[in-house]
């Protein structure tokens, strides 16, 4: 059985102190998910990582990047080992805003998804169309290219702790969310290729995420679609009422 997985995206938002009382005050929050078979995480920013964790120790506590070298002359990026050292399990890669900002490719993110999880870390991979691809009816050539290349060659072992995010990039940030037949579809899509990657059992057991202006007013509706088995929240993750609402109205 998979279980639900709410993780809040952070971006660039949050300074320490922001980070502190937030973990402080979700608290009983993620025990309460827990009671209802929903794992609650957030990604925040590299500087608040180890924040978040001392002060909210049973939740998911996510990296937003990693770089696929171990050490070297690489400024301002950050490695596996200093994930390690400070205890991260989690890591976004792949997020739309990496590949549209700082060029991340299909060939270099499959590096970090191998790296990060033979590391024994999860990653939590993100996809999606861009508006011109959507409106070319793209998406589904796009995510399977993504897909194909961006998933290849997993040590059949670890194909099962795969985190998969559906994020369609016309809707992030942008109120449009991608209607639930759409998310559905996507996943089921997502789920078909992995099937032909990986066989029919590990691929039942990969975790699929939609994300793209989920708010506690829809988030239900993504939930209870069979391929789709959580939420990857931007901005409605950044304030502890929202995030509370975001798992309340599951119920
Ligand atoms: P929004 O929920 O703000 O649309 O952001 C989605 C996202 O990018 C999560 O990674």
């Amino acid at each position: 059985m998979r279980k639900k997985i709410i993780i809040g995206n952070w971006k660039m938002h949050k300074t320490q102190a922001a980070a502190k009382v937030f973990a402080k005050e979700t608290v009983d929050l993620v025990a309460r998910a827990k009671q209802d078979g929903i794992i609650l995480g957030v990604a925040p920013s590299y500087l608040s990582l180890e924040v978040v964790k001392k002060h909210n120790k049973r939740l998911i506590v996510a990296a937003q990047n990693v770089h696929q070298e171990e050490a070297g002359a690489f400024t301002g990026e950050i490695s596996l080992p200093m994930l390690q050292e400070i205890k991260i399990g989690h890591v976004i890669l792949g997020h739309s805003e990496r590949r549209q900002y700082f060029n991340e490719t299909d060939a270099a993110l499959n590096l970090k998804v191998n790296r990060v999880l033979n590391a024994g870390l999860v990653p939590i991979f993100c996809v999606g169309e861009t508006l011109s691809e959507f409106e070319a009816k793209l998406t589904k050539t796009v995510i399977a290219r993504q897909i194909t290349i961006g998933l290849a060659g997993i040590n059949p072992a670890l194909v099962k702790k795969l985190i998969v995010a559906y994020e369609p990039v016309w809707s992030i940030g942008t109120g449009k969310n991608a209607s639930p037949e759409i998310a559905q579809d996507i996943c089921a899509f997502i789920r078909h290729e992995l099937m032909k990657m990986y066989g029919k059992s590990k691929a039942n057991q990969i975790h699929l995420l939609y994300g793209g202006s989920v708010k506690p007013e829809n988030i239900k509706a993504y939930l209870s679609l069979q391929d789709v088995d959580g939420a990857l929240v931007g901005g409605a993750s950044l304030e502890v009422a929202s995030f509370t609402k975001l798992v309340m109205n599951l119920k």
